[in-house]
């Protein structure tokens, strides 16, 4: 690999290995690996023409994305810092946090400086600037709600722009970013948080586990230690086995599909949602259609949560897919439905 650096703000690298920086340990290769540690060199080098006819694949601690093949362009990382407190009075503050910064730090940085709100996100591995894009969330409680602004480069103006929350069309996992990959590059995304911000403490199991914390009146960060304690009894550690989390959506039907499954199966669990239709836990229909603890070769269903792709050592990109489409027809023959990937494919 040949490298070079350009002064402090950013380094370039040729045939780059992307296997430490992707969290399903995939051994994937970057024609070119470009590292941005400054935000002000972002106008520079995304002026250049190479960005301008061709889109970068921006990747932040790739804890969401499956590689089943090198990628022949450029691989943009930024690994900007900075939290910076735009405002803020008793009730609330307004922040913005550069794209590079981990996001469960940033949890930890606002629980401390006591602002509510992100509790019930803590431990989700990844950047601050990834989090809109899939729209990260857990325990009931979405990133979509907190942001204010995306701040980002627009490939289609050649200039930065900022995005208010309602331009940002977020969904669950979802948002405008996961369908204009090539336009919009995340620089920085801006918060604002609440002192008094009621807690969120219906999700299954959350309530449970205070209890046996012997928590009686819990604080933000009781909830989070909470959280903590339920992902790391229930998700494999991505320190030590790889995976990208969940890697199917949990499914959203129609109410009169949800009825016939429910009636066929009493024990699917389900979530209403606002809109009438209905989401179904994707982790069950996974385990009813045989494929818990699954494997073949390294590449495998976890035991441990259905849900999550592992790489158990040295599977391939390929080799993951193929088991998710395995896993994925298992699904589709047994219930009828189509399940999509969480994590982005390339
Ligand atoms: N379940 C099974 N088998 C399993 C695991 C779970 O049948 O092996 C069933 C259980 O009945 C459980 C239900 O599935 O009650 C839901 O499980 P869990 O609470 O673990 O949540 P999930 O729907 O599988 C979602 C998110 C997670 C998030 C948790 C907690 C998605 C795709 N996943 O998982 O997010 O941490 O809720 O809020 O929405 C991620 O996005 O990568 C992620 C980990």
């Amino acid at each position: 690999m040949n490298s070079r650096a350009h002064g402090a703000a950013y380094t370039i690298s040729e045939n780059a290995s992307l296997r430490t920086r992707n969290s399903l340990w995939v051994e994937a290769r970057a024609a070119l690996l470009v590292e941005v540690r400054q935000e002000a060199a972002l106008p520079e080098l995304l002026g250049f023409a190479r960005f301008k006819t061709q889109a970068p694949l921006v990747l932040g601690a790739g804890s969401n994305i499956l590689f089943t093949r090198d990628w022949p362009g450029v691989v943009l990382c930024l690994d900007t810092r900075g939290i910076e407190v735009i405002d803020e009075d008793d009730a609330q503050v307004r922040l913005r946090v550069a794209a590079g910064e981990r996001w469960h730090d940033f949890v930890l940085w606002s629980l401390a400086k006591g602002w509510r709100g992100l509790e019930n996100l803590a431990l989700i591995p990844g950047t601050v600037g990834a989090a809109p894009i899939q729209n990260i969330g857990a325990y009931g409680v979405e990133v979509a709600e907190f942001i204010e602004a995306v701040e980002v480069w627009d490939r289609a103006s050649g200039r930065l722009a900022r995005l208010d929350a309602a331009a940002c069309a977020f969904g669950y996992r979802d948002s405008l970013f996961k369908h204009e990959r090539e336009r919009y590059i995340i620089s920085a995304v801006r918060f604002r948080l609440s002192r008094e911000r009621a807690l969120r403490l219906d999700y299954a199991g959350l309530g449970e586990e205070l209890a046996a914390m012997g928590v009686q009146q819990a604080g933000a960060p009781q909830v989070a230690e909470a959280v903590m304690r339920l992902r790391m009894r229930k998700l494999p550690d991505p320190a030590r086995i790889g995976n990208a989390g969940s890697f199917f959506k949990n499914p959203l039907v129609a109410a009169p599909l949800a009825q016939a499954l429910r009636a066929a199966h009493p024990q699917l669990p389900y979530w209403p949602e606002p809109d009438a239709r209905v989401k179904l836990s994707a982790a069950w229909l996974v385990e009813q259609a045989g494929c818990k603890g699954l494997r073949e070769g390294d590449a495998g269903m976890s035991a441990q949560h259905a849900l999550v792709l592992v790489n158990h050592g040295n599977a391939s990109g390929a080799q993951l897919w193929a088991l998710a489409q395995r896993v994925r027809e298992a699904v589709r023959a047994r219930f009828g439905i189509e399940l999509e990937p969480e994590p982005r494919i390339v």
